[in-house]
């Protein structure tokens, strides 16, 4: 049931008509619990009660899969804004893109010239730039683009999956370049062919990723709410005198707030996923399908209104 459930929701995820929808109608739904608001100035507020709370932010501008060019210069363009504003406003946060909002499906034109701009403006505020990465069908090409934009900037990373087949092997092939990488379980609804289909396989894998990353010398991001993991992160560190700078901790806004404090506590980075903007729609079914029983909060959001 659970896994129908999964399914139903990153099937919806997809569904064109209902981003449209969603944009026009304000969040909705209960997706309050995930997304910090629709403007700049509300996710602003919201990093810096974080920041006051030792929690460092990465801020995601959402959106995803645009059609047009003119669509995907805008995004780059509040991208670029969110980047000054994290400037201006000295927040302690980090930036995070998805290239299909900037025009990867649209040219590789656009998306170079987008990235860049985005990669200047970051680079001019000293902010870190993490891409995300989306479904696998775009998965090799966004390690290509992420590679080859980190021989022109420093401060930029990328995200690996753990459920997919060939994690291990791009941890290995992304070593020369000492990548700064968030390590996660993987969002998207893959195939059996190309991702771990059992959960057990994908922590197991999880695992393997973190200890190679660390054991490389690189800074590691662990993204999970999961405690297995997190405590293994904890306790392969500490074995191996790897210092608390070479890694952080990452969790999406509004999950398990108590134990984001508590990690900043012990003296963890801690950083979390901060999304805003009125494109909330398929980043808040992916929530759903990680965790049904977040229903509970559509039901209420539907109650209220
Ligand atoms: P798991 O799903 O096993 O959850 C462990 C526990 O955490 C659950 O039992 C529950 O208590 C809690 N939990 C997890 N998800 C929840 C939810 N939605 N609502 C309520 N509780 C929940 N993925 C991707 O494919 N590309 C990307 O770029 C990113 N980026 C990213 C950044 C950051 C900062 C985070 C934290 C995550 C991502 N992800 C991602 C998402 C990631 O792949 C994964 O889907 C989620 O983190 C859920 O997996 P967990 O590791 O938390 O474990």
């Amino acid at each position: 049931m659970e896994q129908l459930m999964r399914n139903f929701f990153l099937f919806l995820s997809k569904n064109k008509f209902f981003t449209k929808m969603a944009k026009q109608y304000g969040l909705r739904l209960g997706a309050k619990r995930f997304v910090s608001g629709e403007t700049i100035d509300q996710a602003v507020t919201v990093i810096k009660e974080l920041n006051a709370k030792k929690l460092a932010a990465t801020v995601d501008y959402l959106g995803e899969f645009v059609d047009s060019e003119q669509e995907a210069n805008e995004r780059a363009e509040s991208s670029i804004a969110t980047i000054n504003a994290i400037g201006r406003e000295k927040l302690n946060a980090q930036m995070s893109v998805k290239m299909t909002s900037l025009g990867f499906d649209i040219s590789e034109a656009v998306l170079m010239n987008n990235m860049r701009r985005i990669m200047d403006a970051a680079q001019k505020n000293n902010v870190f730039v993490t891409i995300d990465m989306e479904d696998y069908e775009r998965c090799q090409r966004t390690l290509e683009i992420f590679k080859q934009l980190k021989t022109e900037y420093d401060n930029i990373g990328t995200v690996i999956q753990a459920y997919l087949y060939r994690t291990e092997k791009d941890i290995e092939d992304l070593n020369p370049y000492s990548p700064n990488l968030r390590l996660v379980k993987g969002a998207y609804k893959e195939s059996p062919e190309v991702a771990f289909p059992d959960k057990k396989d994908v922590d197991e894998n999880f695992k393997k990723i973190i200890k190679m990353h660390l054991l490389n010398g690189n800074y590691t991001a662990v993204a999970s709410h999961d405690d297995n993991i997190i405590n293994f992160t904890k306790e392969f560190a500490k074995a191996n005198n790897i210092p608390k700078s070479q890694f952080e901790f990452q969790m999406l806004f509004g999950i398990m707030p108590e134990r984001q404090l508590q990690l900043a506590e012990e003296g963890y980075t801690m950083r979390v996923y901060v999304p805003f903007g009125t494109d909330w729609y398929g980043y808040f079914m992916r929530r759903l399908a990680e965790r049904p029983a977040n229903v509970a909060f559509v039901l209420k959001g539907m109650l209220k209104k």
